[in-house]
């Protein structure tokens, strides 16, 4: 904050404004100044923005930051902080759903506790959800019933149980959006950081040397080492099952989903039923539990499920019982391990590769509590509310633009244009205070039966906490309620597309400073959140999306080879794949792959040409401009994109993650984007043929 104001300060003496009648008035808010002082700070004027604009507009920007975060990182963080530091010093919230929140932050942090936990009360689980072979000499195969346990620990831990994961999703069905409950392959299905367990081994043993503390025992590392990678052999056969590197894009495919009475008659060997039904509240009614089955849709491509071979069947008779018991409490273990372990890991660093245990809480609050945390920050932080009128017509104008470009378009077919229309006029918009204020009355009915007391321990939080995303997550899918508990990144910069429903969405923290505000000029506003609304609309349009219809269905369009709009398309896309190909980020000695990013260039090469024809349009209508008068308002455009993606060079990011990122990196979502737009060139006069301005230029519609 001080580093701020000092910047600020530096720039009040350059302020002599009044603008000629009519023309806009200068902004002296602090947002106003301060997104002109980032945009100052940051920049390295000695580099030529018409050879390398990232580095001209982020050059400095190192200077500025503390650790070496890029800028959306940082910003996001501070507002994370925001909330987590009210929850730390308020002794009680007047609201159950904050109150909840305050005392998981508490728990959170409650390093003692953690430490001097026995124990007793994890053991006494694992033995009522059957057992533990890992530790038990006396373990009794004869009694273990796999779809038992399986349905045991689903209900708590629904994403990561090997066998199976469970996601909720939104389906058109008639004209009606219904939610359903897509049952796929475990436990890589949903976050990749769920990935395998082999990273954990030291925070399981870790785990496993303080249960058997209890009896005085210790671990045998020889044993250890042996069944433990029996797990990772295990898991591996689910994964290699699962073939989860083209799961992706088979999620999109749902004409190839199946549903349960299908899975029940080609795995008869587990008891779906029962696991499935295991994620309701206990007590709920018959009629509740056959409506959540009906609702179940299974993923159906590949050999997961329904491959002749019935391997998933095989692996389920004819594994060893102890190491399907094992694999499914390791699983657990690891997610109780999160919070309780507090070494270096091989891979992630302390705190799961955060600074320290604050950051790694400030994070936890924010995806397990959105709504509550949201409650806190519109509560606290005088939220504008003007800025969600004006993130509305920027969607509608975006969209409008985006029919004009394929109304303008010279190469799409007719009846393919009219499909690309049709799905761009259906797509809908939620903007996050639609979901705050539809949600306000179901939070409180959401968290009536959540009840954290203040004298639990971490684990039994961590418990309460668990068990209540299963049990939502079921009258999310039964009662349609609009709130699906699991995918709550509302308390995020987050923005997406959503092919099915077909639904852009963008959360309510991203609708806020430093990101946009009410008073800024169209050059800033466009300049970064048109471009974030026309990529995520981008993303409708992109190599594999263009061919689902407003339904999330996959069609027929673009099938044909031979189809004159597909093999321009396609061409037009090599175009920007070869170009992204090419580039090279400094300190790293291979080149980028367009292809692997070609989602993300698409939605980055439509978003910023969007934005930039709309900015273009409504520019005049501006009643403020920003303080910088020797920049023009294409300029300005440009750098209102260019510095929010600044970056610091990290030599600790490994090449391994560098080239599995789906996003091109931050220097080429700037370098990479302008050099396709005349635009840029004529703003900064670049020469024909300057690195920012090559001849060849990309254009996908
Ligand atoms: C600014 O750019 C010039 C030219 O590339 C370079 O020599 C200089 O080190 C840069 N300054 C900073 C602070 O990075
Ligand atoms: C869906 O809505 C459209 C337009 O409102 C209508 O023509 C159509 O009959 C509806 N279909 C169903 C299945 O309700
Ligand atoms: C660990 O178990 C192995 C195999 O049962 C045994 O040979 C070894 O002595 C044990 N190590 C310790 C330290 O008890
Ligand atoms: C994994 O699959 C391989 C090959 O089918 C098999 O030999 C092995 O026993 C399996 N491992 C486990 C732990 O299930
Ligand atoms: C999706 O399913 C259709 C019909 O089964 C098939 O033709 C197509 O290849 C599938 N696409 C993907 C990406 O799996
Ligand atoms: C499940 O799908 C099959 C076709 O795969 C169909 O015959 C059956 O009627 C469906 N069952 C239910 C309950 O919808
Ligand atoms: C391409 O597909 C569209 C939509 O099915 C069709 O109208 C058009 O005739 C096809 N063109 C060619 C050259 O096959
Ligand atoms: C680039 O990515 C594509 C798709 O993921 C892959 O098939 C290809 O092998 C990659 N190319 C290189 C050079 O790694």
């Amino acid at each position: 904050m001080a580093l701020m104001i000092a910047l600020w300060a530096s720039l009040w003496p350059s302020g002599s404004s009044n603008a000629p009648n009519g023309s806009p008035e200068t902004c002296w808010s602090k947002e106003c100044v301060g997104v002109l002082a980032m945009i100052k700070n940051y920049q390295n004027a000695s580099v030529d923005p018409c050879e390398d604009f990232f580095e001209h507009t982020c050059g400095r920007y190192s200077e500025h930051v503390m650790d070496d975060n890029s800028w959306g990182y940082v910003q996001y963080k501070q507002l994370l902080y925001q909330v987590f530091a009210i929850a730390r010093k308020t002794n009680k919230f007047n609201s159950k759903p904050n109150e909840q929140l305050r005392i998981f932050t508490k728990s959170c942090l409650d390093r003692k506790e953690m430490d001097e936990d026995t124990f007793q009360d994890l053991r006494n689980d694992i033995e009522e959800r059957g057992g533990f072979p890992m530790i038990d000499p006396n373990w009794n195969e004869e009694k273990f019933d796999l779809s038992d346990m399986l349905a045991k620990y689903l209900s708590i831990n629904r994403n990561r149980m090997g066998f199976l994961s469970v996601e909720p999703y939104a389906a058109i069905e008639g004209n009606k959006s219904v939610n359903r409950l897509y049952v796929s392959p475990g436990p890589h299905w949903v976050y990749n950081w769920a990935m395998g367990i082999s990273i954990y081994k030291d925070s399981v043993a870790f785990m496993l040397r303080r249960l058997l503390k209890l009896e005085n025992r210790e671990l045998n590392e020889t044993i250890y080492d042996k069944e433990f990678a029996e797990l990772v052999q295990l898991e591996a056969n689910f994964s290699t099952l699962a073939d989860y590197r083209n799961l992706a894009l088979d999620n999109d495919n749902m004409s190839k989903s199946r549903n349960l009475t299908d899975l029940v008659k080609m795995i008869p060997e587990i008891d779906w039923i029962k696991i499935l039904k295991a994620l309701a509240r206990h007590g709920t009614s018959e009629e509740d539990e056959e409506k959540l089955l009906e609702r179940v849709t299974v993923h159906g491509a590949g050999e997961y499920f329904f491959g002749e071979n019935r391997e998933l069947a095989r692996i389920a008779t004819e594994t060893p019982k102890s190491a399907l018991a094992n694999y499914l409490v390791v699983r657990q273990l690891i997610d109780v391990a999160l919070y309780f372990y507090d070494k270096d890991q091989p891979r992630q660093n302390k705190f799961y590769n955060h600074v320290d245990q604050q950051s790694f809480c400030a994070t936890q609050v924010a995806s397990f509590f959105p709504m509550p945390s949201m409650n806190v920050f519109i509560e606290s932080s005088q939220f504008k509310i003007e800025n969600l009128k004006v993130i509305e017509e920027m969607f509608v104008k975006i969209k409008a633009e985006y029919e004009q470009i394929f109304t303008e378009n010279e190469y799409l077919e007719l009846e393919i244009r009219e499909f690309l229309i049709r799905k761009l006029n259906a797509i809908d918009g939620k903007f996050g205070l639609d979901q705050y204020t539809e949600g306000k009355p179901l939070l409180e009915k959401m968290y009536e039966t959540l009840n954290f007391l203040d004298t639990d321990s971490p684990w039994q939080v961590y418990m309460k906490m668990w068990r209540h995303w299963s049990e939502q997550l079921v009258e999310h899918i039964v009662h349609d309620t609009p709130l699906d508990p699991v995918n709550l990144k509302m308390f995020g910069t987050h923005a997406a597309y959503q092919p099915y429903p077909n639904h852009f969405y963008i959360n309510l923290p991203y609708l806020t400073y430093p990101w946009m505000d009410a008073d800024f000029p169209a050059n800033t506003n466009y300049g970064y959140l048109g471009y974030v609304i026309g990529h995520e609309i981008g993303h409708a349009f992109d190599h594999f999306h263009r061919k689902l219809d407003e339904s999330g269905r996959q069609q027929q369009y673009w099938f044909t080879e031979t189809n004159s709009s597909n093999t321009e398309y396609e061409l037009r896309e090599k175009c920007l794949r070869d170009q992204y190909s090419a580039y090279k980020e400094p300190g790293y000695d291979f080149f980028m792959n367009g292809t692997h990013c070609r989602y993300e260039i698409a939605g980055d090469h439509m978003g910023i040409r969007t934005a930039f024809r709309v900015f273009e349009k409504v520019k005049k209508e501006d009643r403020f401009r920003l303080p910088g008068l020797e920049m023009s308002e294409e300029q300005l455009f440009f750098y209102n994109y260019a510095f929010r993606q600044c970056d610091v060079y990290n030599p600790n990011k490994l090449p391994r993650n560098m080239l599995a990122r789906q996003h091109p990196t931050n220097r080429y979502r700037v370098n990479g984007v302008i050099q396709n737009i005349p635009e840029f060139a004529e703003a900064f006069n670049c020469p024909k043929n300057s690195p920012m301005n090559p001849e060849m230029k990309c254009k996908l519609y």
